[in-house]
């Protein structure tokens, strides 16, 4: 019987209902413990920055915060979420392209460490906000090296059409950007952001990132005397869904990162002095799983269907994306499937299937089926779709399991109509 941080996912079920989101955190903890010892250099400073639009709630931010990692938000939301957390705000790294004036001048009086600025005119309303500061707020800027990396492939030169940052050969208007930021005694320049996919697994993605990135960087200081202390790499670390995915070990992924680093910035001078990775999925994946219970079963033609009490409200990603995703039957792990079932949700919509064809075990009315690796974008990405209630999500570990968002009732879901 699987067991979610030493409880049984059965007893889990049976006590908070479903569909139950619920982490074990002794494997989270292995995973965030993965990274803060092996990001890490002896000639560059590192920082870890959690994007917490993977799963962000104010005991996930507490969690990070144990572990000293700094915070990617993009939103308000996010960020006030994060005040709520009671976490240090000048550890947070605020994204985005498209920011408000509300939330920059929330990030300003909110204390936030760093802005990553997108864009020229961003930048020139930043100066604009920044300059009743009374301490100066830093800034990255994020750019666009290029690369396209998604899954198993990679492509330089690819992805010129991006909404986000800015185009190397965008060359003089990057450095105007740089220029105008520079020029406020309210801002500090600090270095370029950028990130070029998710659920990469190929390591020669992130390496030809560092190289062009590095590059990059020594061209603006040798031709325009820009120093870029900072070099931020984004996210993209893949994590383990099915059989068909063998990520890279974080620790394996983290030092070649760190020695590649060393080795660019050495090439260009060496006044790089500070590294930052940004992970978001291979930390709230780790170790997380939905609870559903199976309700009426189907057979058509070519299916069997087994409908759960979910389905893509609370995980639009197969959906969307054509995620793919395993399951287990809880009390019936062992035993030898049987036939093919098509795990389907209770939406309104023929799109509303989880898992197609998937060998299982007899499945039967009232079972626990059990879905792993759904902690990240998934109750991000959630909705009220046909009126559906966000699941309750649950921290478990060493025996003890501890609500950090409870499920929506039918008054929430009424709670802001007039
Ligand atoms: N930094 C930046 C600037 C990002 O845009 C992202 C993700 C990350 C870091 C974290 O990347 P990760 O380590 O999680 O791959 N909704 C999609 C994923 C979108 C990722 C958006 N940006 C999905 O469900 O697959």
């Amino acid at each position: 019987m699987l067991e979610i941080g030493k409880v049984r996912a059965d007893e889990l079920a049976k006590k908070f209902g479903t569909p139950l989101m619920a982490f074990d955190l002794t494997v989270m903890r292995s995973i965030l413990r993965q990274y803060t010892d092996s990001f890490k250099s002896e000639t560059l400073k590192t920082d870890i920055i959690y994007a917490s639009k993977a799963f962000n709630c104010k005991a996930m931010i507490s969690l990070i915060e144990e572990y000293g990692m700094c915070l990617d938000v993009v939103s308000a939301g996010e960020l006030y979420t994060a005040q709520k957390a009671g976490y240090d705000c000048s550890k947070v790294y605020f994204h985005g392209n498209n920011k408000s004036i509300a939330e920059m001048k929330m990030a300003l009086e909110g204390g936030v460490g760093t802005i990553v600025v997108d864009s020229l005119p961003e930048a020139e309303l930043l100066t604009e906000l920044a300059s009743g500061l009374s301490a100066p707020i830093r800034t990255l800027l994020r750019v666009n090296p290029g690369i396209d990396a998604h899954t198993h492939k990679y492509i330089v030169t690819a992805h010129d059409d991006s909404k986000f940052g800015m185009l190397f050969s965008n060359e003089e208007e990057i450095v105007k950007t740089i220029r105008l930021l520079q020029k406020s005694p309210n801002i500090i320049f600090d270095g370029l952001d950028a990130h070029i996919g998710s659920q990469v697994f190929d390591k020669r993605a992130f390496i030809e990132e560092i190289r062009m990135m590095f590059e990059f960087a020594g061209l603006l200081k040798e031709k325009y005397e820009i120093t870029s202390h900072s070099i931020d790499l984004g996210g993209g670390f893949a994590t383990f869904y099915t059989d068909e995915d063998a990520p890279i070990p974080i620790d394996e992924v983290c030092q070649t990162i760190v020695r590649t680093c060393e080795e660019e910035n050495e090439k260009i001078g060496g006044f790089v002095n500070h590294i930052l990775i940004e992970p978001g999925r291979s930390i709230a994946a780790a170790g997380s799983y939905t609870l559903y219970t199976a309700g009426f079963t189907k057979k058509t033609l070519n299916k069997n269907y087994v409908f759960i009490d979910g389905g893509m409200s609370d995980n639009i990603r197969p959906a969307l994306y054509q995620a793919k995703y395993r399951a287990f039957v809880a009390g019936k792990e062992a035993q030898t499937p049987i036939k093919k079932y098509t795990i389907a949700g209770k939406c309104c919509e023929s799109g509303d299937i989880l898992i197609e064809d998937l060998s299982l075990p007899q499945v039967d009315t009232g079972d626990i089926l059990i879905i792993p690796a759904t902690g990240a974008y998934c109750y991000s990405m959630a909705s009220n779709y046909n009126k559906l209630l966000f699941p309750e999500v649950v921290f478990v570990e060493d025996g003890e399991a501890r609500v950090v968002i409870r499920r929506q009732t039918l008054d929430d879901l009424i709670s802001r109509e007039v």
